[in-house]
Formats: C-alpha cells, sequence, structure tokens
C-alpha cells in the first residue's frame, strides 16, 4: 500500500532521512520505533507532503505521492494523527471531526466513531481545548478517521498519556486494524508499538538500524538492550 524507497531528505542544510526505504501492506499494523530525533516526524511529514524529498519515491497504492500538496494526499486515502494533535481548541468535538471530513465533500460518518469511542459521543459539544490528554488524542484519531482513509499514520499517539490511556489508544489502533485499516505507527514506547504490531522497522539517526516481523525485534538483543531495559 504504502512504499518508499532509497529517500533521502534534508531540513535545509542538515540531512536527517538518509537512503530510508519501508514498506507497509495492505492489512498490516507497521511501527516504527527510533529515539528522540531520530526522524520520525520527519517521515511523516514528508508523506504528508510537507517536506520534499531530495531523492527517492514515496508511492501510495502504485503511484507516486512525493511533492504531492498535504490536501491531495490526504484525498488520496492517508490521514494522520499528528505529534502535537493539532485539534482545533476552542472548537467543539463535533466541529473538530466535521473539519476532519473537510476532504471528502461528506459529513463524517459520526455513529460509527462514536461507536468506537463513546466518550466523544458524551462530548460532543464540548470544546476540544477542555479535554484530558487522552481524551485530546481520542479526538485527534477520530478525526483524522473522519476522512475515511484507507492508511492510518500515528505519530506517536502515546506521548503525554497516563499509562491506563495509554494501552486504551493501542487498542483502539488494533480494534481498527482488525475492521480493515491499514496502520503506520510511529513510536518511542517501544514495548507496546512491538506488541500491537506485525512488522517494525528500527530508526536511529535517520537511517533504518533494523527491520522485521516484531516478535522478532522483540526477542533481538540489541532491541531489548537499546530500547526495552532489558
Ligand atoms: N524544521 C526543522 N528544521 C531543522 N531541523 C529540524 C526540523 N525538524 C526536525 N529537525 C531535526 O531533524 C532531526 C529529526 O527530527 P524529527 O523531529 O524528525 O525526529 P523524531 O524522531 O520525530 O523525534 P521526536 O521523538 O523527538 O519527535 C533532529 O535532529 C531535528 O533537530
Ligand atoms: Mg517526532
Amino acid at each position: 500500500m504504502l512504499a518508499i524507497d532509497s529517500l533521502d531528505v534534508f531540513h535545509g542544510r542538515l540531512q536527517v532521512l538518509w537512503d530510508l526505504s519501508l514498506r507497509v501492506e495492505s492489512g498490516e499494523i507497521v511501527t516504527v520505533i527510533g529515539p528522540n530525533g531520530a526522524g520520525k516526524t520527519t517521515l511523516v511529514e514528508t508523506v504528508m507532503g510537507l517536506n520534499r524529498p531530495a531523492r527517492g519515491s514515496v508511492r501510495f497504492q502504485g503511484e507516486e505521492i512525493g511533492g504531492l500538496r498535504p490536501n491531495a494526499v490526504v484525498s488520496r486515502g492517508i490521514s494522520i494523527v499528528a505529534e502535537k494533535r493539532e485539534l482545533f481548541p476552542r472548537m467543539t468535538v463535533r466541529e473538530n471531526l466535521a473539519l476532519g471530513a473537510y476532504s471528502r465533500d461528506a459529513p463524517p460518518d459520526f455513529a460509527a466513531i462514536f461507536d468506537l469511542f463513546p466518550v466523544l459521543a458524551e462530548r460532543q459539544g464540548q470544546l476540544a481545548g477542555t479535554m484530558s490528554g487522552g481524551e485530546q488524542q481520542m479526538l485527534a484519531i477520530a478525526r483524522a478517521l473522519a476522512a475515511s482513509p484507507r492508511l492510518l499514520i500515528l505519530d506517536e499517539p502515546s506521548l503525554g498519556l497516563s499509562p491506563l490511556f495509554v494501552a486504551n489508544v493501542l487498542e483502539s489502533i488494533a480494534a481498527l486494524n482488525r475492521g480493515g485499516l491499514t496502520i503506520l505507527l510511529l513510536e518511542q514506547n517501544v514495548l507496546s508499538a512491538l506488541e500491537v504490531s506485525d512488522r517494525a522497522y528500527v530508526l536511529e539517526n535517520g537511517r533504518v538500524a533494523l527491520e522485521g516481523p516484531s516478535e522478532d525485534l522483540l526477542n533481538d538483543p540489541m532491541v531489548q538492550a537499546s530500547y526495552l531495559g532489558v
């Protein structure tokens, strides 16, 4: 579904991604794990058309999308839950969801969204900025879903959440995947991310250091020593 090949990306003169290749097949949950500054957000922003690759290609469902504008990428079927969530804090839950469906020219499927996140149904009229961190993360995911994506990309969805909310968010991600949605997850919460995903890539200093089935990475001595504190 998503095929990234030999990607080089710069921020000004600083090269951040180096010869990066990655695949996400339809129906998978794929995780990219990597420490602060590894280049996770830069990768997401490149897929979404916010960074222009210096070299390499980004193909979605067989078509090149590198260099498309973000709204065109969303229209093709990729939605993102950004690292900073980027909700509209002074708008209500319902208004945030409606804006998430903007690219579709159709109202969001509120029933399906509220089915997945019942708390949002109760909070429809509440201003997004007044909700807890965990509720805001659910709203950010729900807003991304309102665009009816084929591929959902989540940039550190567990960031800043209590352990209970981390478990909730990851369970929601697994449920979405069981419902047929393909998912690319970028995380520093390595154990939870590997447990929920099919395959994973370890990103270090902008390069893929290791890749394989998540189960294999969970048992990999380097991953255990560097990321799992074993
Ligand atoms: N807009 C920018 N201008 C210049 N350098 C940047 C910019 N954005 C990121 N960088 C640099 O690029 C590198 C990768 O940053 P990036 O945000 O992609 O990493 P990350 O893996 O998402 O990190 P984090 O876990 O902290 O979110 C870092 O060295 C960072 O300082
Ligand atoms: Mg980041």
